[in-house]
């Protein structure tokens, strides 16, 4: 892939501007960063646009606005076909669809791909870019051959732990570590093995263990009192100094003492010994940021990239990755507590309406009043929050914004993924054949649908899950 990077990288120094246009999540925001830094160190223009999907719509805009170069950063593979004609280069880790062969290849010169498309992309190299690498370092890749770029490699940790890159296994592999080895070695990336817990440099320590949910701890997840009793019991102070502690301010012993208790709960509970190793795996933490604040480690700061992201304020999480330690950066805390507070509200209605149960499945309905943006992100807290059944795929539906049809946001356990259940297919196949479309991954997929199709949908989406786990 270096050589590929290096040729990428030529050419954009020699070119005088270019538009970046990249995905609108936290990996999308990462990346587009790494682009800007990289290109106006180098002094060369740079504008950015962040979209939702690279649809043909908006391709279309792209490609009317006259760029004389355009930087796709976290997408652009998927849209090969539809960018004949337009010069520019792509740093994406998704499936590509076609070919790009590049500008000099001569080999090709009858195909599309010929018009001026440089992509960098791992799967054409035999890497998975699910898993290995994200857009942001596919995008890091390029950046360091464009200059003395290796402050930025944070960034691409910030892209990967962004798109669950090391969730599955506890860590980042394949590609990612060597981008990880080479941040740590210059002084911008720090690994510790820690709690795979969310918010252990911002939360409350009692907060972390309440909204605990990848591994869920059973009769503490969602539990404020459990809580606030279990560390009680432990012996552990909630309060220093007349403030919160935190769990990055916790003495070892304290760290070990909770991690083993909570293992003893999840063992107790009668999960398998690898649900409760889960606990612990690899950290990520930033040592030019402040301790204590979400920008110090890389799962907080991904989530404060997404809730710029969710709320069309990609520039917002870009002024923040690129430095802006001022009004962009209390922009960006207030939309993360915006959206917190909207997480709420719809999880109350979720509780208030309540959850549907099929054999195979169950589900809610969002009607109007939980947004189509974040139903995914319901979905996922409520199989999460130990308020549905672990043992079924949960679906949400909601109307879209503009009217026109139906969301459909699914999650499920690894446990199921690893019986067989893929949601991809569900949503793909399901949607199509009433008209709609959908895609995504085995755990987490969505669709759109016509409106009225709800329970149709539901049907061939139980008969499908069936037979995936039987
Ligand atoms: O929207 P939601 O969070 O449920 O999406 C989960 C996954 O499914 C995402 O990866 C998203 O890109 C994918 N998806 C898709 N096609 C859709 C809706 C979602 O590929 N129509
Ligand atoms: O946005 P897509 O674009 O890839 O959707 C990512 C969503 O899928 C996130 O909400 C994330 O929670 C979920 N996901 C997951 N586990 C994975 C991959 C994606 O939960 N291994
Ligand atoms: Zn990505």
């Amino acid at each position: 892939m270096k050589e590929k990077a290096k040729e990428i990288a030529e050419r954009l120094l020699s070119s005088s501007k270019v538009h970046v246009v990249s995905h609108i999540d936290a990996d999308g925001i990462a990346s587009a960063s790494i682009a800007y830094s990289a290109l106006s160190r180098a002094g060369v223009d740079v504008s950015v646009q962040f979209v939702k999907q690279l649809e043909e719509r908006i391709l279309n805009s792209v490609k009317e606005a006259g760029h004389d170069m355009i930087w796709f950063t976290d997408l652009g593979s998927g849209q090969l076909r539809n960018l004949a004609g337009v010069r520019c280069v792509i740093t994406d880790h998704h499936e590509p669809q076609g070919e790009a062969t590049g500008p000099l290849d001569r080999g090709n010169i009858l195909s599309y791909s010929n018009h001026g498309i440089m992509e960098l992309n791992p799967h054409r190299y035999g890497i998975d870019g699910s898993k290995e690498i994200s857009g942001a370092g596919v995008t890091y890749l390029v950046a360091r051959e464009m200059g003395d770029n290796i402050d930025l490699s944070h960034l691409a940790i910030v892209g990967a732990v962004g798109d669950m890159q090391a969730s599955a296994d506890g860590r980042l592999v394949g590609s990612n570590r060597e981008i990880l080895a080479e941040g740590e070695e210059a002084g911008f990336v720090n690994t510790n093995i820690d709690a795979q817990l969310y918010g252990i440099e911002s939360r409350p320590l009692s907060k972390v263990i309440e909204y605990a949910s990848d591994p869920l701890i059973p009769g503490l997840s969602g539990d404020q009192t459990g809580s606030v009793d279990f560390l009680d019991d432990l012996g552990i102070p909630l309060k220093k100094d007349g403030g919160w502690r935190r769990w990055y301010q916790l003495e070892h012993p304290e760290k070990q003492k909770i991690i083993s208790a909570l293992a003893d709960r999840i063992l107790d509970a009668g999960y398998p010994a690898s649900y409760a190793s889960s606990l612990v795996g690899e950290v990520y933490t930033f040592p030019n940021e402040e301790p204590g604040t979400m920008l110090h480690e890389a799962k907080e700061f991904s989530t404060l990239l997404n809730s710029c992201g969710r709320y069309q304020k990609g520039k917002i999480g870009m002024a923040v990755c690129t430095g802006d330690r001022g009004e962009k950066l209390k922009e960006a805390y207030r939309l993360l507590k915006g959206h917190q507070k909207v997480l709420v509200d719809c999880m109350k209605i979720v509780e208030s309406e309540g959850i549907e149960e099929k054999d195979f499945l169950q589900y809610f309905s969002g009607g109007h009043k939980i947004p189509e943006t974040v139903l995914g992100t319901v979905a996922g807290m409520i199989l999460g929050s130990g308020k549905a059944d672990r043992s079924m795929p949960i679906l949400g539906f909601a109307y879209t914004e503009d009217g026109e049809g139906m969301k459909v946001s699914s999650r499920a356990t690894k446990t199921l993924v690893d019986s067989g259940l893929d949601l991809s297919e569900v949503m793909s196949k399901c949607s199509k054949e009433l008209g709609g479309e959908g895609g995504g991954h085995a755990i987490a997929a969505g669709a759109f649908i016509p409106d009225d199709k709800k329970e149709r949908f539901l049907q061939l989406a139980e008969d499908m899950i069936k037979s995936q786990l039987s």
